[in-house]
């Protein structure tokens, strides 16, 4: 049995977890930032990296203790190295490295968008043999990839977006209708109680064989229908449910694409967005022979079980690389963050 703390600090929330083997969650404390930063309209990086480092150490005590674990029975440490918000990272990165140091357990660092993955492999029983090769789409605040996964630690990445992230795209349109922030759940809810076709959207991205996504047209033409006329509460929830429709639809359309070009045993769908139940079920209806994984809600959003659930499967390539005792990678040079 492996035990992997993972620590996260990379936006606006902090989190810690102890996860053994890479799939069963021990704890997976998360302290969010949301009311902090509700009345700004978004995350404040400055605020987000003070905040981290006021809680960072009760947070991580915290994730050990409903483990039931002290850290001597931990056999490696991993923090999320990037992408993320610098000041906010360096907290997390910053404080790993020191209980590293002060322990002698290996610190292994880790690709916040790529974990996000492993988010949807918490809790699943199936072996490795059966669920590689993959197709993994991470639908986030900051990004929109499709990754053909050979392994666990392969990601090939087929598509992302030319502009907007996916979930960014929802929060932007919420902040232009006062529905405040994150937009992802209130654009859902509203959604529900509008129809879909009532106001035409535009298709974005249209070309089958393009894998790319873009969501600045989205929004530009939700701008232009907020500018242009009075909307009455009706034509709010028209427009957030033929918006979800089409920025939802998108991802559906390349997943198709990257379905009919590479081989794959099934789909792991992660990152914010995929909490939304009106995907799920749309991902089902349109690639039903592929079977799709997603993350309980909890694991969905920024979660350190993500962290700990790569970070294990790095480990068990080679627990003795020395890499994980170097302690001098820095937070840019290891990984190309796309
Ligand atoms: O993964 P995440 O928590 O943070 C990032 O790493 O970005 O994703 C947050 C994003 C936000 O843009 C939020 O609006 C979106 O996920 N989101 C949703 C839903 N819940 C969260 N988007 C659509 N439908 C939802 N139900
Ligand atoms: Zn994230």
């Amino acid at each position: 049995m492996t035990l992997i703390l993972g620590i996260e600090t990379s936006c606006d929330e902090t989190a810690a977890a102890v996860v053994e083997n890479g799939r069963t969650v021990h704890s997976s404390i998360v302290a969010s930032q949301i009311a902090i930063h509700q009345k700004f309209g978004g995350v404040v990086p400055e605020v987000a990296a003070r905040a981290h480092l006021q809680v960072i150490d009760a947070i991580v005590d915290e994730a050990l203790a409903k483990a039931g674990v002290s850290l001597s029975a931990i056999d490696g440490i991993a923090i999320t190295q990037g992408p993320g918000l610098i000041g906010a990272l360096l907290v997390g990165i910053a404080y790993a490295k020191g209980l590293a140091l002060a322990s002698g357990i290996p610190l292994i660092p880790v690709n916040h968008v790529e974990a996000h993955v492993h988010g949807a492999l918490l809790g699943l029983t199936q072996t490795t043999e059966e669920l590689f090769p993959c197709l993994a789409l991470v639908v986030s605040g900051g990004h929109s990839n499709i990754y053909f996964m050979k392994s666990p630690t392969e990601f090939e990445l087929m598509a992302y977006s030319i502009d907007d992230a996916c979930g960014e795209s929802f929060d932007k349109v919420a902040k232009l209708f006062g529905l405040g922030y994150p937009g992802g759940p209130v654009l859902e809810r509203l959604a529900r109680e509008g129809d879909p076709k009532a106001i035409p959207m535009p298709r974005m991205m249209e070309q089958k064989d393009k894998l790319q996504f873009s969501y600045s047209g989205l929004k530009t033409f939700m701008v232009n229908l907020k500018n242009k006329q009075q909307l009455s509460e009706q034509d709010v929830k028209n427009a957030a449910a033929g918006f979800q429709e089409e920025a939802l639809g998108q991802l559906v359309r390349k997943l198709e694409t990257a379905h009919h070009l590479r081989s794959a045993q099934c789909l792991l769908v992660a990152g914010g967005v995929a909490a939304n139940q009106r995907f799920r079920a749309m991902v089902k209806e349109r690639l039903p022979r592929l079977p799709a994984y997603f993350p309980q809600l909890d694991y969905c959003s920024d979660n350190a079980a993500m962290i700990a659930a790569l970070g294990y499967q790095h480990f068990a390539k080679d627990p003795k690389d020395p890499a994980f005792h170097r302690l001098d990678w820095d937070a840019f040079s290891r990984y190309q963050f796309s």
